[in-house]
């Protein structure tokens, strides 16, 4: 770099309140473990603190007994100057089906007049119809739209794929784009290619999000970065390697005195990383969990994320047939071929997961799941590859969906509203409506505790 030349900052999107413990302490830091650090994390100079959706929200309600939406409240009131940045699936918001536009509509504006600044939104197969209505909400609402595109890898997941949807979400009106790595695959060269041809197609900024899962996450990073890439996803030190993303004083480190230095001043983290490292302990001792999550090389074998391994592993012993794992580790990439190689993220995961169990134990496709057959009749939109011939015969007499998932969902605010009445809760505000529209039992038995308080 010439001395004429404008310095380009790499940006931060700092995880700790989200990505960080959902990915290393299974959601469960408090809004009270946060708050001491949030003037603080506040004045760092992070592109924005990613601290809510994802799997925060059920969390909040079902094992914190908090308010998702105060919590949200209280970190914008520490942090007015921070963007606040949040991860939502679509058409799906933060549960695990589809709901209709107007329960995304509003849950959006909520979201954003509750202090949201940008939202990360993202579809489990790629199919940019699913993220139509939740661009069109929060561009209306004011918000930033991230339009993020799943990484995974297989024979249809190509350079020129990935710079499709890219593509496709910036003439949606994205403001900027998100390379999202759930599971930690994202190889350093290739990491390269896609952001090279990102920033060759395309003006808006372009971020990078990766897992450590694999070890290979900040070689990523300084590739992706040398491709050009604007922002990447750190976690400080407390949450971060193992399945969660680079340490955030590392990369500051990395790059402190050359042409992308982040500016950041890494003597300003260490003390909120001395706070989050003494959470991380009371949150293992609290909720007894196993915090010290190692990497795992197998995922790129098998292409599994590494907290799916374990949770299958567990299933398989419960049900006394610890003995089929090795084949159902291999049974997994043949369901996902057969089922148009969808990546492996929420709610796919669990589907292939499912399905490649029961073929391991019961025979192949002898037992069907429901929703393994909407994912092959496109129930949950577009498959990236066609469906095998194995999947076909399952689905064989069954009605295939070839329009937008939603466009088959009447609108549903006004019934959760009268149904939420009928509960007890005539008075109830829109944020409370729409906790409920996403975990039903959870939101009632949380509202019913609040009351009883
Ligand atoms: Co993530």
């Amino acid at each position: 770099m010439t001395k004429s030349e404008p310095a380009k900052p790499v940006k931060i999107v700092e995880t700790v309140l989200r990505d960080g413990h959902q990915s290393l302490a299974a959601t469960r830091m408090r809004t009270s473990d946060m708050i001491p650090m949030l003037e603080q994390l506040d004045n760092i100079g992070y592109h924005a603190l990613e601290c809510w959706g994802g799997a925060t929200f059920d969390s909040c309600l079902r094992f914190l007994g908090e308010d998702p939406w105060e919590r949200l409240r209280t970190i914008k009131k520490y942090c007015p100057k921070t963007p606040l940045q949040m991860l939502l699936r679509g058409q799906n918001v933060l549960g695990y089906n589809h709901y209709s536009d107007d329960v995304v509509y509003e849950f959006v504006h909520r979201a954003v007049d509750n202090g949201m600044g940008i939202l990360r939104i993202f579809d489990a197969l790629n199919d940019v119809r699913n993220l139509e209505s939740s661009i069109r909400a929060t561009k209306k609402a004011g918000g930033h739209v991230q339009g993020a595109i799943v990484y995974t890898i297989s024979p249809y997941h190509t350079v020129e794929m990935f710079t499709k949807v890219a593509k496709d979400l910036v003439d949606m009106g994205a403001d900027s784009i998100c390379l999202k790595d759930m599971a930690g695959l994202l190889a350093p060269y290739t990491a390269y290619e896609i952001i090279k041809s990102f920033k060759a197609n395309f003006s808006v900024p372009v971020d990078v999000h990766t897992h450590y899962t694999s070890g290979m996450g900040s070689m990523s990073y300084l590739k992706a970065i040398e491709a050009g890439a604007d922002i990447v996803d750190c976690a400080l030190s407390p949450f971060a390697l193992g399945t969660s993303q680079p340490a955030t004083e590392a990369l500051v480190a990395a790059l402190e005195g050359q042409p992308r230095d982040t500016g950041i001043d890494k003597e300003k983290l260490f003390p909120i990383a001395d706070h989050f490292r003494g959470v991380k302990k009371s949150l293992a001792a609290d909720f007894k969990l196993d915090t010290a999550i190692d990497i795992d090389t197998k995922v790129l074998t098998f292409q599994i994320p590494g907290g799916m391994l374990s949770n299958m592993l567990n299933q398989l012993k419960q049900q006394g047939h610890a003995d089929k794992y090795q084949a159902l580790l291999e049974e997994m990439p043949r369901v996902r071929a057969d089922a148009g190689y969808p990546p492996l993220v929420t709610p796919t995961s669990q589907i292939v997961g499912a399905t490649a169990a029961f073929n391991v134990i019961c025979g192949r496709y002898k037992v069907v799941s429901k929703e393994i057959r909407d994912l092959a009749r496109g129930a949950y939109g577009r498959t990236p590859a066609p469906i095998g011939e194995a999947m076909k015969k399952a689905i064989a007499n069954m009605p295939v969906i070839t329009h937008r998932p939603a466009d088959d969902i009447p609108p549903q605010m006004e019934s959760l509203t009268k149904a939420l009445a009928e509960k007890g809760y005539p008075n109830a505000s829109k944020e409370d409506v729409l906790s409920y529209a996403l975990f039903p039992e959870v939101a009632l038995k949380f509202f019913n505790g609040k009351r009883a308080a």
